[in-house]
Protein backbone atom coordinates (compact mmCIF):
# COMPACT_ATOMS: atom_id res chain seq x y z
CA UNK A 1 0.00 0.00 0.00
CA UNK A 2 1.57 3.22 -0.71
CA UNK A 3 1.52 5.97 1.02
CA UNK A 4 2.45 9.75 0.74
CA UNK A 5 4.34 11.43 3.72
CA UNK A 6 6.62 14.55 3.69
CA UNK A 7 10.22 14.24 2.79
CA UNK A 8 12.45 13.26 5.30
CA UNK A 9 16.18 12.75 5.86
CA UNK A 10 16.00 9.11 5.74
CA UNK A 11 14.76 9.54 2.62
CA UNK A 12 17.25 11.26 0.87
CA UNK A 13 19.73 8.11 -0.36
CA UNK A 14 16.96 6.95 -2.50
CA UNK A 15 15.67 10.21 -3.61
CA UNK A 16 19.08 10.24 -4.89
CA UNK A 17 18.85 7.70 -6.93
CA UNK A 18 15.87 8.16 -8.48
CA UNK A 19 17.02 11.39 -9.73
CA UNK A 20 20.17 10.70 -10.35
CA UNK A 21 18.77 7.56 -12.75
CA UNK A 22 16.45 9.89 -14.06
CA UNK A 23 19.20 12.50 -14.52
CA UNK A 24 21.50 9.81 -16.58
CA UNK A 25 18.47 9.72 -18.76
CA UNK A 26 18.75 13.53 -20.03
CA UNK A 27 22.58 13.51 -19.85
CA UNK A 28 24.28 10.56 -19.58
CA UNK A 29 26.83 11.04 -16.77
CA UNK A 30 25.02 14.26 -15.01
CA UNK A 31 24.59 13.54 -11.36
CA UNK A 32 23.92 15.36 -8.43
CA UNK A 33 25.14 15.19 -4.95
CA UNK A 34 23.08 14.63 -1.77
CA UNK A 35 23.97 17.46 -0.71
CA UNK A 36 22.67 19.78 -3.63
CA UNK A 37 18.87 17.68 -3.51
CA UNK A 38 18.85 18.20 -0.08
CA UNK A 39 19.68 22.09 -0.36
CA UNK A 40 17.25 22.75 -2.89
CA UNK A 41 14.53 21.09 -0.91
CA UNK A 42 15.04 23.26 1.98
CA UNK A 43 13.32 27.43 1.93
CA UNK A 44 16.02 29.56 1.90
CA UNK A 45 14.64 32.73 3.62
CA UNK A 46 16.51 35.85 2.50
CA UNK A 47 18.37 34.06 -0.37
CA UNK A 48 17.05 36.24 -3.38
CA UNK A 49 18.52 33.98 -5.90
CA UNK A 50 16.52 31.28 -4.69
CA UNK A 51 13.34 31.71 -2.95
CA UNK A 52 12.66 35.33 -4.10
CA UNK A 53 9.39 33.95 -6.57
CA UNK A 54 8.69 31.81 -3.57
CA UNK A 55 6.32 30.84 -0.85
CA UNK A 56 6.28 27.93 0.09
CA UNK A 57 8.24 24.86 -0.60
CA UNK A 58 7.30 21.07 -0.07
CA UNK A 59 8.41 17.90 -1.06
CA UNK A 60 6.71 14.80 -1.20
CA UNK A 61 7.44 11.35 -0.76
CA UNK A 62 5.32 7.87 -2.03
CA UNK A 63 6.28 5.15 0.05
CA UNK A 64 5.56 1.61 0.22
CA UNK A 65 7.52 -0.71 3.18
CA UNK A 66 10.40 1.68 3.20
CA UNK A 67 11.11 1.82 -0.57
CA UNK A 68 10.82 4.98 -1.98
CA UNK A 69 8.95 4.79 -5.02
CA UNK A 70 8.27 8.73 -5.88
CA UNK A 71 8.98 12.03 -5.19
CA UNK A 72 7.24 15.29 -6.09
CA UNK A 73 8.36 18.87 -5.16
CA UNK A 74 5.57 21.33 -5.22
CA UNK A 75 6.03 25.12 -4.98
CA UNK A 76 3.38 28.02 -3.85
CA UNK A 77 4.56 31.23 -5.99
CA UNK A 78 3.95 34.76 -4.21
CA UNK A 79 1.47 37.27 -5.21
CA UNK A 80 4.12 39.80 -5.15
CA UNK A 81 4.80 42.27 -7.99
CA UNK A 82 8.46 41.01 -7.93
CA UNK A 83 6.78 37.36 -9.37
CA UNK A 84 6.80 37.44 -13.17
CA UNK A 85 3.16 38.04 -14.28
CA UNK A 86 2.63 34.74 -15.41
CA UNK A 87 3.67 32.94 -12.27
CA UNK A 88 1.86 35.38 -9.53
CA UNK A 89 -0.48 33.53 -7.36
CA UNK A 90 0.20 30.10 -9.36
CA UNK A 91 1.53 27.05 -8.05
CA UNK A 92 3.96 24.44 -9.62
CA UNK A 93 4.87 20.68 -9.37
CA UNK A 94 8.41 21.16 -9.62
CA UNK A 95 9.35 17.95 -10.64
CA UNK A 96 7.75 14.75 -10.02
CA UNK A 97 9.80 11.38 -10.33
CA UNK A 98 9.04 7.70 -9.82
CA UNK A 99 10.11 4.40 -10.79
CA UNK A 100 8.28 3.54 -14.37
CA UNK A 101 6.70 0.67 -12.51
CA UNK A 102 4.90 2.77 -9.84
CA UNK A 103 2.18 4.56 -11.43
CA UNK A 104 0.14 4.29 -8.22
CA UNK A 105 2.84 5.87 -6.51
CA UNK A 106 2.54 8.55 -9.29
CA UNK A 107 -1.36 8.94 -9.26
CA UNK A 108 -0.82 8.77 -5.39
CA UNK A 109 1.47 11.87 -5.06
CA UNK A 110 -0.03 14.25 -8.00
CA UNK A 111 -3.25 13.53 -6.02
CA UNK A 112 -1.50 14.77 -2.71
CA UNK A 113 0.06 17.59 -4.53
CA UNK A 114 -3.75 18.55 -5.49
CA UNK A 115 -4.89 18.63 -2.29
CA UNK A 116 -1.92 20.93 -1.11
CA UNK A 117 -2.25 23.29 -3.72
CA UNK A 118 -5.86 23.78 -3.41
CA UNK A 119 -5.28 25.03 -0.26
CA UNK A 120 -3.54 28.25 -1.72
CA UNK A 121 -6.21 28.99 -4.00
CA UNK A 122 -4.01 29.07 -7.07
CA UNK A 123 -5.28 30.99 -10.08
CA UNK A 124 -2.80 27.84 -12.31
CA UNK A 125 -0.60 25.02 -11.38
CA UNK A 126 2.36 24.59 -13.59
CA UNK A 127 4.33 21.42 -13.97
CA UNK A 128 8.15 20.83 -14.36
CA UNK A 129 9.19 24.05 -15.32
CA UNK A 130 11.55 24.46 -12.55
CA UNK A 131 12.90 20.86 -12.77
CA UNK A 132 15.63 19.44 -10.94
CA UNK A 133 18.46 21.54 -9.31
CA UNK A 134 20.85 20.66 -12.48
CA UNK A 135 21.69 23.73 -15.16
CA UNK A 136 20.11 23.73 -18.35
CA UNK A 137 17.31 20.73 -18.18
CA UNK A 138 13.95 22.11 -17.76
CA UNK A 139 10.48 20.28 -18.84
CA UNK A 140 9.70 16.85 -19.33
CA UNK A 141 12.30 14.69 -21.52
CA UNK A 142 11.29 12.31 -23.65
CA UNK A 143 13.62 9.38 -21.70
CA UNK A 144 10.60 9.91 -18.78
CA UNK A 145 7.69 8.98 -20.81
CA UNK A 146 5.98 7.63 -17.65
CA UNK A 147 6.35 11.09 -16.69
CA UNK A 148 4.27 12.55 -19.18
CA UNK A 149 1.80 9.92 -19.33
CA UNK A 150 0.84 11.11 -15.17
CA UNK A 151 1.03 14.36 -16.02
CA UNK A 152 -1.51 13.88 -18.98
CA UNK A 153 -3.78 11.39 -16.79
CA UNK A 154 -4.00 14.11 -14.38
CA UNK A 155 -5.07 16.64 -16.67
CA UNK A 156 -1.87 18.64 -17.61
CA UNK A 157 -1.30 19.51 -21.01
CA UNK A 158 1.91 20.62 -22.81
CA UNK A 159 2.45 23.55 -25.36
CA UNK A 160 4.15 22.20 -28.35
CA UNK A 161 5.47 25.46 -29.21
CA UNK A 162 7.58 25.26 -26.21
CA UNK A 163 9.50 21.50 -27.31
CA UNK A 164 13.22 22.00 -26.32
CA UNK A 165 16.10 19.98 -27.49
CA UNK A 166 19.90 19.81 -25.90
CA UNK A 167 22.56 19.63 -28.17
CA UNK A 168 25.87 18.62 -26.96
CA UNK A 169 29.08 17.20 -28.11
CA UNK A 170 32.89 18.00 -27.31
CA UNK A 171 34.54 21.03 -28.05
CA UNK A 172 35.04 22.00 -31.94
CA UNK A 173 38.34 21.99 -33.35
CA UNK A 174 39.59 26.03 -33.25
CA UNK A 175 40.01 25.86 -37.55
CA UNK A 176 41.38 28.43 -39.07
CA UNK A 177 41.57 32.20 -37.86
CA UNK A 178 41.37 33.86 -41.19
CA UNK A 179 37.85 35.56 -40.63
CA UNK A 180 35.04 34.40 -43.18
CA UNK A 181 34.70 38.19 -44.30
CA UNK A 182 37.60 40.55 -44.21
CA UNK A 183 37.72 42.76 -41.40
CA UNK A 184 35.84 40.87 -39.02
CA UNK A 185 36.81 40.62 -35.37
CA UNK A 186 36.22 38.97 -32.07
CA UNK A 187 36.25 40.79 -28.85
CA UNK A 188 35.77 39.47 -25.43
CA UNK A 189 33.52 41.48 -23.15
CA UNK A 190 35.36 43.08 -20.45
CA UNK A 191 33.66 43.16 -17.51
CA UNK A 192 31.88 38.93 -18.23
CA UNK A 193 35.64 37.36 -18.97
CA UNK A 194 35.51 34.22 -21.49
CA UNK A 195 31.74 34.45 -21.22
CA UNK A 196 30.62 36.95 -23.74
CA UNK A 197 31.98 37.62 -26.94
CA UNK A 198 31.51 40.02 -29.73
CA UNK A 199 31.60 39.84 -33.27
CA UNK A 200 32.28 43.38 -34.98
CA UNK A 201 33.11 44.75 -38.29
CA UNK A 202 34.71 47.93 -38.32
CA UNK A 203 33.25 48.51 -34.69
CA UNK A 204 29.32 47.42 -35.73
CA UNK A 205 28.29 44.36 -33.92
CA UNK A 206 26.59 41.67 -36.23
CA UNK A 207 26.59 39.40 -33.89
CA UNK A 208 26.99 37.96 -30.26
CA UNK A 209 27.81 34.92 -28.09
CA UNK A 210 27.43 33.59 -24.60
CA UNK A 211 28.93 30.86 -22.48
CA UNK A 212 28.60 29.68 -19.08
CA UNK A 213 31.63 27.88 -18.97
CA UNK A 214 31.30 26.11 -15.50
CA UNK A 215 27.94 24.13 -15.34
CA UNK A 216 29.73 22.83 -12.19
CA UNK A 217 28.51 26.02 -10.63
CA UNK A 218 32.19 26.32 -8.90
CA UNK A 219 32.42 22.46 -8.41
CA UNK A 220 29.47 21.82 -6.31
CA UNK A 221 28.10 19.58 -9.21
CA UNK A 222 31.35 17.38 -9.64
CA UNK A 223 29.80 15.53 -12.27
CA UNK A 224 29.42 18.49 -14.64
CA UNK A 225 32.68 19.49 -14.18
CA UNK A 226 34.36 20.21 -17.98
CA UNK A 227 30.68 21.40 -19.35
CA UNK A 228 30.09 24.90 -20.66
CA UNK A 229 26.43 25.84 -22.21
CA UNK A 230 26.14 27.84 -24.82
CA UNK A 231 23.70 30.09 -23.70
CA UNK A 232 23.05 32.69 -26.69
CA UNK A 233 24.19 32.71 -30.13
CA UNK A 234 22.61 35.31 -32.62
CA UNK A 235 24.20 36.63 -35.58
CA UNK A 236 22.19 39.17 -37.72
CA UNK A 237 19.95 38.21 -40.16
CA UNK A 238 21.59 39.60 -43.18
CA UNK A 239 25.20 38.47 -42.23
CA UNK A 240 23.52 34.59 -41.56
CA UNK A 241 25.19 31.85 -43.80
CA UNK A 242 28.82 32.95 -44.42
CA UNK A 243 30.47 30.72 -41.55
CA UNK A 244 30.22 33.73 -39.31
CA UNK A 245 28.19 31.23 -36.77
CA UNK A 246 30.41 28.78 -36.81
CA UNK A 247 33.59 30.97 -36.64
CA UNK A 248 32.58 32.72 -33.46
CA UNK A 249 32.76 29.31 -31.99
CA UNK A 250 35.58 28.37 -32.89
CA UNK A 251 37.19 31.49 -31.97
CA UNK A 252 35.82 31.26 -28.22
CA UNK A 253 37.59 27.49 -27.96
CA UNK A 254 40.80 28.66 -26.35
CA UNK A 255 39.15 30.83 -23.82
CA UNK A 256 37.08 27.35 -23.13
CA UNK A 257 39.74 25.42 -22.71
CA UNK A 258 41.80 28.13 -20.27
CA UNK A 259 39.05 27.07 -18.20
CA UNK A 260 39.00 23.41 -18.17
CA UNK A 261 36.25 22.78 -20.31
CA UNK A 262 35.86 20.15 -22.39
CA UNK A 263 32.22 19.55 -23.28
CA UNK A 264 29.86 21.83 -24.34
CA UNK A 265 25.56 21.92 -23.98
CA UNK A 266 23.07 23.77 -26.10
CA UNK A 267 19.66 23.96 -25.99
CA UNK A 268 17.31 24.95 -28.82
CA UNK A 269 14.53 25.74 -29.45
CA UNK A 270 12.37 23.17 -31.85
CA UNK A 271 12.30 26.05 -34.04
CA UNK A 272 15.32 27.33 -33.87
CA UNK A 273 16.35 23.54 -34.44
CA UNK A 274 14.13 23.64 -37.98
CA UNK A 275 15.45 26.80 -39.14
CA UNK A 276 19.15 25.64 -39.43
CA UNK A 277 20.66 25.63 -35.71
CA UNK A 278 20.04 22.02 -35.57
CA UNK A 279 22.19 21.79 -38.79
CA UNK A 280 24.49 24.30 -37.40
CA UNK A 281 25.55 22.40 -34.05
CA UNK A 282 26.12 19.49 -36.51
CA UNK A 283 28.46 21.06 -38.39
CA UNK A 284 30.15 21.38 -35.37
CA UNK A 285 30.46 17.73 -33.78
CA UNK A 286 27.17 18.32 -31.69
CA UNK A 287 24.33 15.89 -31.50
CA UNK A 288 20.94 15.97 -30.58
CA UNK A 289 21.12 14.55 -26.76
CA UNK A 290 17.32 14.67 -25.68
CA UNK A 291 14.06 16.66 -26.33
CA UNK A 292 12.15 18.08 -23.70
CA UNK A 293 8.28 19.28 -23.58
CA UNK A 294 7.74 22.11 -21.78
CA UNK A 295 5.10 24.37 -20.77
CA UNK A 296 3.05 22.05 -18.83
CA UNK A 297 0.08 23.32 -16.93
CA UNK A 298 -3.85 22.73 -15.65
CA UNK A 299 -6.14 24.42 -14.74
CA UNK A 300 -6.43 25.28 -10.65
C1 LIG B 1 22.33 29.64 -35.98
C2 LIG B 1 23.20 30.85 -36.33
C3 LIG B 1 23.93 31.34 -35.09
C4 LIG B 1 24.21 30.39 -37.37
O1 LIG B 1 25.08 31.46 -37.70
P1 LIG B 1 25.60 31.61 -39.18
O2 LIG B 1 26.68 32.63 -39.19
O3 LIG B 1 24.47 31.81 -40.09
O4 LIG B 1 26.19 30.13 -39.41
P2 LIG B 1 27.36 29.66 -40.33
O5 LIG B 1 27.32 30.47 -41.60
O6 LIG B 1 28.64 29.60 -39.57
O7 LIG B 1 26.95 28.17 -40.57
C5 LIG B 1 26.07 27.86 -41.57
C6 LIG B 1 24.98 26.98 -41.01
O8 LIG B 1 24.14 27.73 -40.14
C7 LIG B 1 22.79 27.44 -40.46
N1 LIG B 1 22.17 28.66 -41.00
C8 LIG B 1 22.53 29.37 -42.06
N2 LIG B 1 21.68 30.40 -42.24
C9 LIG B 1 20.77 30.31 -41.28
C10 LIG B 1 19.64 31.07 -40.94
N3 LIG B 1 19.25 32.13 -41.66
N4 LIG B 1 18.93 30.70 -39.85
C11 LIG B 1 19.29 29.64 -39.13
N5 LIG B 1 20.37 28.87 -39.42
C12 LIG B 1 21.09 29.21 -40.48
C13 LIG B 1 22.77 26.35 -41.47
O9 LIG B 1 22.73 25.11 -40.81
C14 LIG B 1 24.08 26.49 -42.15
O10 LIG B 1 24.54 25.26 -42.60
P3 LIG B 1 24.17 24.78 -44.09
O11 LIG B 1 24.92 25.71 -44.98
O12 LIG B 1 24.63 23.38 -44.12
O13 LIG B 1 22.70 24.89 -44.27
C15 LIG B 1 22.37 32.01 -36.93
O14 LIG B 1 21.65 31.50 -38.01
C16 LIG B 1 21.44 32.68 -35.96
O15 LIG B 1 21.78 33.69 -35.36
N6 LIG B 1 20.22 32.12 -35.80
C17 LIG B 1 19.25 32.69 -34.89
C18 LIG B 1 19.62 32.42 -33.46
C19 LIG B 1 19.75 30.94 -33.19
O16 LIG B 1 19.02 30.11 -33.68
N7 LIG B 1 20.69 30.60 -32.31
C20 LIG B 1 20.96 29.21 -31.99
C21 LIG B 1 22.13 29.10 -31.13
S1 LIG B 1 23.13 27.71 -31.62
Amino acid sequence: MVSVEPHRDLHLEQLQQLVNCHLAGVVPGWQLPTSVIAGSLRPRPGDPDFDLWVAERHTLCAVEEDRLLGAAHVLRYTSEAAVGAGYRGTAELAWLLFWPEAEAAARALIEAARELVSGWGPTRVYACDTSLPVPVVSGVPESWPHVSAALVRAGFASLAIHEQVLYGGRLPEVGQHAPPVAGLEVRAVADEPGQRFLAELDGLEIGFLEWSPDLSCGGSLPALAGWAELCALRIREEWRGRGIGGWLVRRTVPFLRMVGVSRVVVALTAWQEEAGAGRFCKRLGWEPVVRLEQGWSAGA
